[in-house]
């Protein structure tokens, strides 16, 4: 069979990861999470002591630090420079400044060839999820989704996900991230013009699993 292209794209809280690795694991695909690629360069960034608010002194190292991505959905790994990073990558301090990093277009161009050079190399095909996935990063994948989610939908599952975390501040500080993640310059948030929306504001997580393999199985 040919190996089959996924690209899964939408806002933060619409159940993209939960999906994408699902969907992967079933169809025994690889899986990429581009978020977290984005989140490690920024976690690097941070860690180093750059300024944050500088898009010159960002460009300027974009290509430092060494970013690996593990693509087996059962076990998505991410390391930094040979360091395993897949736990400070979701501190609030990442979180909040990961906008800013990815909206430098160096660090875009960085980021957007080693995620095509992974979808190049899986044999079966893959799952890739994202922001700008089914737009700029591979315009001809055989399947694009969009999914959306209300924003009270998708600030109930954040902080649900940070256990403890107050619904209004993570509400307002999605808000802010998605405005922030759709208003950029280059590639921004954005559904494909040929991309499938799938609303899961009304849907449990198995149903959007469900919905997306089948999708998937049609293309095949
Ligand atoms: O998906 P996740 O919430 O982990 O993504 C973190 C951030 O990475 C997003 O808010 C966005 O700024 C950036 N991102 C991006 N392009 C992608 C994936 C993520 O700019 N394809």
């Amino acid at each position: 069979a040919q190996p089959v292209i996924v690209a899964i794209d939408g806002p933060s809280g619409t159940g993209k990861s939960s999906t994408s690795k699902a969907v992967a694991a079933q169809l025994g695909l690889r899986y990429l999470d581009t978020g977290a690629q984005y989140r490690a360069i920024t976690w690097w960034m941070v860690t180093n002591g750059i300024d944050i608010d500088d898009p010159t002194a960002i460009a300027a190292v974009a290509g430092k630090p060494e970013i690996v991505s593990g693509t087996d959905p059962a076990n998505p790994t991410i390391t930094v420079d040979g360091v395993d990073v897949s736990g400070p990558i979701r501190t609030q301090e990442v979180t909040d400044r990961v906008s800013a990093v990815s909206a430098v277009p160096e660090v875009r161009e960085r980021i957007t060839e080693l995620q095509r050079s992974l979808a190049a190399a899986a044999e079966n095909g893959i799952v890739v999820e994202g922001r700008d996935i089914g737009t700029t990063v591979l315009p001809d994948a055989d399947l694009k989704i969009f999914l959306t989610a209300s924003p009270e939908a998708r600030a109930a599952r954040r902080s649900g996900e940070l256990k403890g975390a107050d619904l209004h501040s993570t509400r307002e500080a999605l808000i802010k991230r998605d405005a922030a993640d759709s208003s950029r310059k280059t590639s921004p948030l954005a559904k494909a013009e040929d991309a499938i929306e799938v609303d899961t504001t009304d849907l449990t997580l198995p149903q959007v699993i469900e919905c997306v393999v089948t999708l998937v199985e049609e293309k095949r």
